[in-house]
């Protein structure tokens, strides 16, 4: 006999049900071999995990379907006809050059700050690598200006010039001017096409408003996308509940890295996102490093709610979505 469904308010079901359903989950996901794993409405990491490995029409854990996915082979030729068009294609150089135009004419723009110069970091490399740690106790006092300038910079700040006139040779124009050249930043990344953008809210910075703001790394300057009164303070604090180790009233800055995905998989289709990952991941230590240099407290999450903090952020999570996220105060 088939049982009714039965509607429930999300009361109801927290006072009186999700306790058991908590247990059964958790039995099932922990036997070695569960018929369960691939019909739970709730699976826990473990379940996903065994149902991949046991089952045998298994319903695979995504990250294996993209791993088994990509780069299958160099006889795809789809992935090197990508690369070299935008090796050869003036046009493509042209969207490139679009894009820093379109930045630094936000730039350009009141809601815009210009940042001060970075500090110099000049502690020895070895010696800052090996003191970084996570901290997540921080303090009160406020990070500086420059601080936050120098989080900035060397995490995803401008430091040369690549030459896009090496393979092809061109004679300078009138039309396209003197230089072939595009701007590169601190961290590396696939083409450099740069898909990933620092927002961050300050919560606590000397002379800085609070509010959220994104960094426009060609111009070394950050723009206000919303300032956050005390209401909205305490909406963000609603969705961001770091761990218990972690209070909110002490954070300096939390930076979120957001990729836009149609930036950079135009030219590398289904391994761009794994390249945004790995370029947030370089983005990040270069912050935490830059942070260990500074004497300030610095812990990398991945305890965030990534759908209320896009919409908190203003991101829209269809072409743009936050990878992951560093949070830093001062230490204690
Ligand atoms: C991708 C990633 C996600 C992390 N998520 C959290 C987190 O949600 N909460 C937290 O307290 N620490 C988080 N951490 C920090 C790790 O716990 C920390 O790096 C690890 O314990 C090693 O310690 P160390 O960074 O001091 O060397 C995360 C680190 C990384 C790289």
């Amino acid at each position: 006999m088939e049982k009714k469904k039965k509607k429930m308010k999300p009361e109801t079901f927290d006072r009186q049900e999700k306790g058991i359903v908590w247990m059964m989950v958790d039995t099932a996901a922990n036997m070695p071999v569960t018929i369960y794993s691939e019909s739970l409405g709730v699976k826990a990491p473990e379940a996903c995990y065994r149902s991949a490995v046991w089952a045998e029409d298994s319903t695979r854990l995504i990250g294996e379907e993209y791993l088994l996915n990509a780069k299958r082979s160099s006889l795809e030729i789809g992935m090197p006809m990508g690369v070299f068009h935008y090796t050869s294609s003036v046009g493509v150089k042209g969207a490139l050059s679009n894009r820093q135009l379109k930045e630094e004419n936000i730039a350009d723009n009141s809601e815009t700050i210009e940042l001060p110069r970075y500090l110099p970091l000049k502690e020895s490399l070895g010696a800052v690598i090996r003191s970084r740690r996570s901290i997540r106790e921080m303090g009160k006092s406020p990070l500086t200006l420059r601080q936050l300038a120098t989080l900035l910079y060397y995490g995803d700040g401008p430091s040369g010039k690549f030459d896009f006139n090496t393979f092809n040779n061109m004679p300078p124009t009138v039309s396209l001017g003197e230089e072939y050249t595009g701007v590169v930043r601190c961290s590396p990344s696939g083409g450099g096409l740069y898909p990933v953008t620092l927002f961050f809210v300050a919560f606590n910075v000397e002379g800085l408003k609070r509010g959220i703001y994104t960094y426009l790394p060609l111009t070394h300057s950050i723009r206000l996308v919303r300032a956050l009164d005390e209401a909205e303070l305490e909406a963000y604090n609603r969705i961001s509940n770091f761990g218990i180790n972690i209070d909110n009233d002490t954070l300096g800055i939390a930076i979120y890295y957001v990729y836009s995905l149609y930036d950079n998989s135009r030219k590398y289709g289904d391994m761009a996102m794994q390249f945004a990952y790995i370029e947030t991941g370089e983005i990040a230590e270069n912050v935490q490093l830059a942070a260990a240099a500074l004497n300030l407290a610095a812990t990398d999450i991945g305890g965030y709610e990534k759908g209320l903090t896009e919409e908190f952020l203003g991101i829209d999570g269809l072409t743009k979505h936050i990878l992951h996220l560093t949070l830093i105060g001062t230490c204690k």
